[in-house]
């Protein structure tokens, strides 16, 4: 099966978030199943572009229609990637190449991911490689299922389109106007791309895929409901029947703590009580924490952005420091209140709390090792892929039991048995801080069931193996309509 993948980040060339870790494995995986042919599209962004370590070669270029004018876009092949996987990035010196090193937050975003869309569909096309699926996510890549549907249909008769969900907050809204200035649909869509007066790229994905799936089960169902859906649950609601759920995978080859090289110790489900002894004092003394084996460490790397729970933490944390013997560390940049919370809260407490507010993906790996004790209390989690790693690093879980993280992390009791980590069902401080009781007491007073739990997790499979499978008997479905 031919697969085109369009995305707007994937690692490791460019990634703010978990979307750019499941356009790095995913495509993969499915390039190792037997008969499929896989390209990833992806824009040619400033800091792809200036990286001498990505070798490309030019295959083309051609113009765009965007409104009523035209721009440049050309086409680049990556060489020397060896999974399988052909990547081609867009180049638009415009759009993507001649702008600062972030990839969102540009004041047009809405037009650039507009443009890529559609020029995704028209370099295919010029390369004439016709996939018979076309797999694309979040707002970004919205617009692909209607252009396809409206205005390259000639080009992709046979073509079919799902579009993944991998977050619903963000919808690539845009004002009125967009439709006109920049879309060049005909008038008859201007329908299906509006809400309230407004364009909603994410609602005319949903109405023109022919697939649609979300990156959890359970947040699949919790889609339903106003809570989640920021407004789209009466579009998801129409659309439940061609909605599914999907638990991602992470990528079971980087993060390894057999071979992660960032680590500096290594272990498996067998050796972990020691190796993890090793990383642990090492990653204390790298924060400045006490080095102190019996503290249990809890630990965060996270954007702190609202959603992901910080409110919670931010309401316990001060009572947790007082009622327990714990070490607390926190990686991650993101609202300036909650950059300043931790960073008064380390100041405070300079032998229980460490916070590093910076970026940094090889302390983050020595965090999943080093640690005891996951903390992710998300309000909401379209699937989180963190808990997956801190779990094969054999670190616990406290979560939210909300999206994602109730699939991954089924609870377990007081023993530590029956499940994966601890959770709460109710978005509350008080439950939150219950859960991260459960943990504290299972490791301070019932080694043994603590170690028993943290083999327990280590030895899932969060390979993306599964979760690829699941990918194609969906698109084999959609090419029997
Ligand atoms: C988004 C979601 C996150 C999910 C990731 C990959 O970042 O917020 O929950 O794991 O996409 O699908």
């Amino acid at each position: 099966m031919r697969i085109a993948i369009l995305a707007s980040e994937g690692a490791p060339y460019a990634k703010s978030g978990g979307l750019g870790d499941v356009m790095e494995a995913l495509p993969s995986a499915l390039a190792r199943i037997e008969g499929n042919e896989v390209i990833l599209i992806l824009p040619y962004y400033h800091k792809i572009k200036h990286d001498p370590k990505w070798n490309v070669e030019y295959i083309g270029d051609f113009q765009v229609g965007v409104g009523w004018r035209k721009q440049y876009a050309g086409i680049m092949k990556l060489k020397g990637r060896n999974d399988g996987v052909q990547v081609y990035f867009i180049d638009s010196e415009y759009y993507f190449g001649g702008r600062d090193t972030t990839i969102y937050g540009h004041g047009d975003d809405s037009e650039r991911y507009a443009f890529f869309s559609k020029a995704c569909l028209d370099a295919m096309a010029i390369m004439d490689w016709i996939p018979d699926v076309i797999q694309c996510n979040d707002w970004q890549t919205a617009l692909v299922p209607t252009y396809l549907k409206v205005m390259y249909h000639h080009l992709y008769p046979h073509t079919r389109c799902m579009y993944t969900i991998h977050n619903i907050e963000y919808q690539g809204w845009a004002n009125g106007g967009f439709f006109d200035d920049v879309l060049g649909l005909p008038w008859e869509w201007r329908g299906c791309l509006d809400m309230n007066g407004s364009v909603n790229m994410m609602k005319a994905a949903i109405e023109t895929a022919d697939l649609v799936t979300t990156v959890s089960e359970t947040y699949a169902r919790e889609l339903m409901y106003p809570y989640y859906a920021h407004g789209l649950d009466g579009i998801i609601s129409n659309a439940s029947w061609k909605l599914t759920g999907i638990t991602n995978g992470i990528d079971v080859g980087t993060f390894n703590p057999e071979t992660d090289a960032a680590l500096p110790a290594h272990y498996n489900a067998q050796t972990f009580e020691i190796g993890k002894a090793e990383c642990k004092a090492a990653l204390q003394k790298e924060v400045g924490l006490p080095v102190k084996p019996d503290v249990p460490l809890c630990v965060m790397v996270t954007r702190l952005a609202g959603h992901k729970g910080l409110d919670l933490l931010c309401y316990i944390a001060r009572r947790l420091l007082w009622e327990e013997n714990v070490q607390l560390l926190i990686l991650g940049t993101g609202e300036p209140h909650y950059e300043n919370f931790f960073r008064d809260l380390a100041n405070e407490y300079p032998d229980k709390v460490a916070a590093k507010i910076t970026f940094n993906l090889g302390l983050a790996a020595r965090i999943y090792a080093g640690g005891d004790i996951y903390l992710m209390p998300s309000k909401s989690e379209p699937c989180g892929l963190s808990q997956m790693n801190a779990m094969r690093y054999g670190t616990v879980p406290v979560v939210h039991a909300t999206g994602g993280l109730r699939d991954t992390v089924p609870p377990a009791d007081e023993n530590g048995e029956g499940g994966l980590g601890f959770t709460f069902q109710s978005y509350n401080g008080d439950d939150f801080m219950a859960a991260v009781k459960r943990a504290l007491n299972l490791y301070n007073h019932n080694r043994e069931g603590f170690k028993a739990l943290q083999r327990r997790d280590m030895e899932q499979d969060f390979s993306w193996d599964k979760p690829a499978e699941r990918y194609m008997a969906l698109f084999r479905q959609m090419l029997t309509w």
